[in-house]
């Protein structure tokens, strides 16, 4: 398998990357049991298929040490030239606490070490209280060693449009946010899109598949009770389903979903994908690999293969209209992990 140049972007001038990122919080433990050595020998596949941008954190169980053993395995097999094709954007989600430069430059330190590379090539930075304004020493900090060498470039997850203008305009120079986007989860369109477009900056959306509800897996199902949700995603994204219009409504748009995708010879879930990645100011979707336990490459891969037209939005749109606006019932991007 080999993706067309189109999977390709450059999210800054100097980091290309593939338009379907890897999610990596799926081994964290959280979605059932990941064996590390079957999850290096996924890597070195999804890799090799094109799938080269990954995308995990801090806190992501093994997350970052399977990027340091995954680097060396290419290398040893491949030479140290192959590594340049790798890129992997970690997260710093940090407990609100002083934000010293010393607390700062040790947590870059060790994601360095655990996922041996000699620079982060992206930090996403979250903060869990805006009324604890040390996050903007945190970002100070986080620019000097920028600036320094230790951090390519610096972004943000799940920040809103208000507190990323704040950023901004104290001229720190941010390159992308990444949120939740998706057919269920449209909060962006209200205000972050735009101000994205304004300042060039970048969207990475995650739960675009809503933990692989928005597949055909669900299409026709009974509603699925709490002991079916068996990974952390399905738990989260069934909860955004039921605020958003619940579980009927949810059968009419996968139905749909399924009639656009049988007219393009896809899948649902390319649909779902396609429809996110068309949205301006959005480089990329991160698509959780549990990597080793399920394989999903080939036909994420379709996501490439075909375009979404007029017809097909307005074969959305009713369905689409029927639905609660997040926006009034959770407020903006992120606004579920500050409640
Ligand atoms: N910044 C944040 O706060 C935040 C929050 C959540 C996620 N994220 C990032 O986003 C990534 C994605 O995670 P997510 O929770 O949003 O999950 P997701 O990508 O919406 O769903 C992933 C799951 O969808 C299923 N799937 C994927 N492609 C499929 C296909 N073509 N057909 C059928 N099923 C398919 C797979 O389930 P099976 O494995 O069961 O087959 C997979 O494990 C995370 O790993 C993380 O990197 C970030």
């Amino acid at each position: 398998m080999t993706l067309p140049a189109e999977s390709r972007t450059q999210l800054t001038p100097d980091l290309n990357i593939c338009r379907v990122l890897n999610g990596m919080w799926q081994v964290s433990g959280a979605h059932g049991a990941i064996d590390p050595s079957a999850a290096i020998a996924s890597m070195l596949d999804h890799q090799r298929a094109g799938f080269t941008t990954w995308d995990l954190a801090d806190h992501y169980g093994p997350a970052e040490d399977f990027i340091g053993r995954f680097r060396r395995e290419l290398s040893s097999t491949q030479g140290s030239e192959s590594l340049a094709s790798i890129l992997a954007f970690t997260k710093w989600v940090p407990r609100p606490s002083p934000m010293t430069r010393q607390l700062v430059e040790q947590n870059v330190d060790l994601s360095l070490r655990r996922m041996d590379v000699p620079i982060l090539d992206l930090l996403q930075f979250h903060w869990w209280d805006y009324g604890d304004d040390r996050y903007l020493d945190a970002l100070e900090h986080l620019s000097e060693l920028r600036d320094q060498g230790k951090i390519r470039h610096l972004a943000l997850t799940n920040f809103d449009t208000e507190h990323l203008k704040l950023i901004v305009e104290g001229g720190i120079k941010i390159v992308s946010n990444q949120v939740q986007f998706s057919l269920i989860d449209r909060r962006p369109e209200v205000k972050m899109l735009q101000f994205c477009r304004e300042h060039d900056i970048q969207l990475l959306a995650y739960g675009t598949v809503c933990g692989g509800l928005l597949t055909s897996r669900y299409l026709g199902r009974p509603e699925p009770g709490r002991r079916e949700l068996t990974t952390a995603s399905l738990g989260k994204y069934k909860q955004m389903i039921d605020a958003w219009g619940g579980w009927a409504l949810f059968q009419k748009l996968l139905a749909v979903l399924q009639d656009i995708a049988t007219a393009k010879q896809v899948s649902i879930a390319n649909v779902a994908v396609r429809y996110v990645l068309d949205r301006p100011a959005v480089a990329g979707a991160i698509l959780g690999v549990r990597l080793g336990a399920s394989d999903h490459m080939a036909g994420n891969a379709r996501v490439f293969d075909f375009t979404l037209d007029a017809a097909d939005y307005d074969l959305l749109e009713p369905v689409l209209g029927q639905s609660t606006d997040l926006y009034q019932v959770i407020g903006d991007c992120g606004d579920e992990y500050r409640r």
